[in-house]
């Protein structure tokens, strides 16, 4: 049987598009059996649904409309998901913090894609944080890493799968995104194979 994987995004879905192609090439013994948006115009909702893949669209702002709080947010979430039976949860560019109302759902079975080496730029704008600390002399490469989220410390959790970054003087802010991006799609691939293969 398939790995049973759910994958939540928030934007673009370039990695959910590369697991997608490894699916489809065999490189990985998975099914996404549900896509996740906490935003409606994610055009990773229309990759998903051109790949046949279930997909729901799970907005944080009615939760505030109506007073409720993060975790009421994180457990619906959390029942949304469980009704798919998946083996891992993974995070592919997914911007919300996620409370222990929903991560002690799936113990040990959440992992985050961040575009940074472990212990660097935790958080949002991790690659522009990143370019700054290059053009400032304070690195002189960046990375990716793929890391369980075992906890709401953020972008923190036993590492699966890391890479570095180089970064070129002639680098812009958006050369340097390019690179990481492909690599995150690599370290994704290289992170889901181990989990996977066992
Ligand atoms: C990736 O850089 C991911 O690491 C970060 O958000 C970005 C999502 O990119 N958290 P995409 O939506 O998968 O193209």
């Amino acid at each position: 049987m398939p790995t049973r994987l759910a994958l939540l995004i928030s934007g673009n879905g370039s990695n959910l598009q590369a697991v997608i192609d490894a699916i489809r090439m065999r490189l990985l013994d998975a099914e996404i059996v549900i896509v996740v948006s906490n935003r409606k115009e994610a055009y990773g909702l229309q990759r998903a649904t051109k790949a046949g893949i279930p997909t729901h669209y799970h907005p944080l702002k009615p939760y505030r409309d109506a007073g409720k709080d993060r975790a009421a947010y994180d457990t619906d979430l959390a029942n949304l998901i469980a009704r798919y039976q998946p083996d891992w949860i993974v995070l592919a560019g997914w911007m919300h913090i996620l409370s222990n109302a929903f991560l002690q759902r799936f113990p040990y079975r959440v992992i985050n894609l961040h575009p940074a080496l472990p212990g660097q730029f935790p958080g949002v704008n991790a690659i522009e944080r990143a370019y700054e600390a290059f053009q400032a002399g304070q690195i002189k490469k960046t990375g990716v890493m793929v890391h369980l989220v075992p906890d709401e410390e953020i972008d923190s959790g036993p590492i699966l799968a890391t890479r570095d970054v180089q970064i070129y003087r002639t680098d812009a802010l958006e050369t340097l995104e390019q690179r990481i991006h492909q690599v995150e799609h690599q370290v994704l691939i290289e992170a889901l194979h181990r989990l996977i293969e066992g």
